[in-house]
């Protein structure tokens, strides 16, 4: 293990402090390896534009103190305050001597600069004031000649920022979460990117190297130049957090050839940039088939106050409401552990205490519901749900979201198992599973759709379309599920696949 291993507070409003100001500090293995990045070349100054602690200062005095060189330390931070943890981390004042005190996106050098190093923060986009946002779009239009999505984070405009304040063979080596390039924005940003610099090599992490264990993003080096673009790359993937291996391979330019450590592979960038950089090489994303030619995928029902519209019979008897008031449903994903849910299943959880019976009303008057409904429902009422942000939106605020019963499951998040299930017991699934409807209900189809969605040729590209957590978790939205590519040989076990994408048949579900 790195010395400093990286420790995440566990209060959470800490934890929520740090999240504002996207103060993750970057662990010495990688901030060498990627200060050796931009100090080859013969390259003696280092510009961190978010210097917080002080990791990439630290790691580029060390390589200094080996090579006898000297090197000149500049860099921003916006938190004067974060520059004492920078001092007691062993940096003198000499070293943070030229840390300008501003924001390094709206206030970025006026000079080109020859080597950037960063673990920009990671302030996601709901997170970023309003008025702030307009000025991003601003540059985003003016770099890329019109705005990135609204989704794109303050580090992705940290790294465009960097970008355009590089020199002319400059080096920039940069930490980011993997939704800078698998998020909606990631498109425009990288075909920006890869059409105006060198990308030298990508490094990911599996789950046991994480560099930020504990913290549930998925963590991408970049190694960028300015320079013609290049059609190769070379990505690697760390296994194990060795700081040897890591800083030995970016010293070799990054030809020496994988240590145990870490596994690394020549990339086309367009085959790169088509599958994400933050996921491995595959030959399939351009798949001639997708999920979305044979079923609709639909998320699950949000009721937005579960402990009121979710209950067990036991509570269901207590409060002397009818059953016919409720549809039978599934919160949880870990409550279904099978590949196929049934009624047993079902009345097992509920004979433990897990909630299985959805409140399912529509229009009807209050009034007109037996006495001990109408008084659930008046307390529903004195809880202040009406108020709630989802509920709000409903008229009448107890008419919850329609699903028709949907033949299959998708558990969307998981570790390793997002995975499709079977509803043999007729449920209507919340919002930890995304609903599957076929696009065509005969037994024939519905039967073949179940050995390819369930075969492990298709659930090997789900890594493709989903947006990677930490600690290898994977999360797929609805739209992008129906991208999921289908093998060939499964897809053709339909009679006619191309046919039913041309058909466009509507869903007997819809
Ligand atoms: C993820 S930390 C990284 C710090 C350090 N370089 C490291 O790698 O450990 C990001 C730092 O950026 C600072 N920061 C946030 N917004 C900034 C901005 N607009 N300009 C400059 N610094 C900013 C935060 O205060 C925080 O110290």
């Amino acid at each position: 293990m790195p010395d400093n291993a990286y420790k995440v507070p566990s209060a959470w409003s800490e934890r929520e402090k740090l999240r504002k100001k996207g103060q993750f500090w970057t662990p010495d293995w990688i901030a060498e390896a990627m200060a050796q990045y931009v100090l080859c070349n013969h390259n003696n100054t280092l510009f961190d534009p978010a210097v917080g602690a002080g990791s990439f200062f630290r790691a580029a005095n060390k390589i200094a103190k080996e090579n006898g060189l000297r090197v000149k330390l500049s860099g921003m931070e916006i938190d004067q305050e974060v520059l004492k943890e920078a001092r007691a981390s062993g940096l003198s004042a000499t070293d943070l001597a030229g840390v300008e005190i501003c924001d390094f996106v709206f206030q970025p050098p006026s000079k080109k600069i020859p080597a950037i190093v960063a673990n920009p923060p990671y302030i996601r986009h709901h997170r970023i004031p309003a008025d702030k946002k307009l000025r991003l779009k601003q540059i985003g239009m003016q770099l890329l000649g019109k705005p990135l999505d609204g989704r794109a984070g303050l580090h992705a405009y940290f790294l465009m920022t960097a970008l355009v304040s590089l020199e002319k063979e400059g080096r920039l080596a940069f930490i980011l979460p993997a939704d800078t390039f698998e998020g909606k924005y990631a498109e425009d940003l990288w075909r920006w990117i890869a059409n105006n610099y060198a990308l030298d090599a990508v490094v990911t992490f599996g789950p046991k190297a994480s560099p930020f264990p504990g913290v549930d993003t998925n963590p991408v080096i970049v190694f960028l130049r300015n320079a013609p673009p290049r059609d190769m790359l070379v990505w690697a993937r760390c296994h194990k957090p060795d700081a040897v291996c890591l800083r030995t391979w970016v010293r070799s330019g990054f030809a020496a050839s994988a240590c145990e450590a870490m596994e690394v592979v020549l990339r086309n960038l367009s085959e790169g940039l088509r599958t994400g950089l933050s996921r491995p090489y595959s030959s399939i994303a351009s798949s001639k088939y997708v999920l979305g030619d044979f079923v609709k995928i639909v998320r699950g029902v949000a009721t937005g106050a579960n402990d009121f519209f979710f209950l067990t019979s036991e509570q269901i008897k207590r409060l002397g409401i009818p059953e016919k008031y409720f549809v039978r449903a599934v919160g949880r994903t870990r409550d279904i552990c099978a590949e196929e849910i049934t009624l047993e299943a079902l009345n097992a959880l509920d004979a433990k205490g897990r909630p299985t019976y959805l409140l399912a009303l529509n229009n009807e008057p209050l009034e007109t519901f037996p006495e001990a409904l109408q008084s659930y429902l008046r307390q529903g009422e004195q809880m202040g749900l009406p108020r709630r942000p989802l509920i709000s939106q409903r008229k009448p605020w107890y008419k919850t979201e329609q699903r028709k019963v949907p033949p299959f499951l998708f558990a969307y998040l998981g570790r390793r198992d997002a995975r499709f299930i079977r509803n043999n017991a007729n449920v209507i699934p919340l919002t930890g599973f995304l609903c599957v409807y076929p696009k065509e209900n005969s037994d024939d189809y519905m039967e073949t759709l179940w050995e390819i969605l369930r075969h492990e040729d298709t659930l090997k590209n789900l890594p493709l379309i989903g947006k990677s957590y930490g600690s290898g978790a994977i999360k797929v939205e609805p739209r992008a599920l129906e991208k999921l590519p289908i093998p060939d040989l499964l897809a053709e076990r339909f009679s006619n696949p191309v046919q039913l994408r041309l058909l466009e048949e509507k869903s007997p579900y819809s």
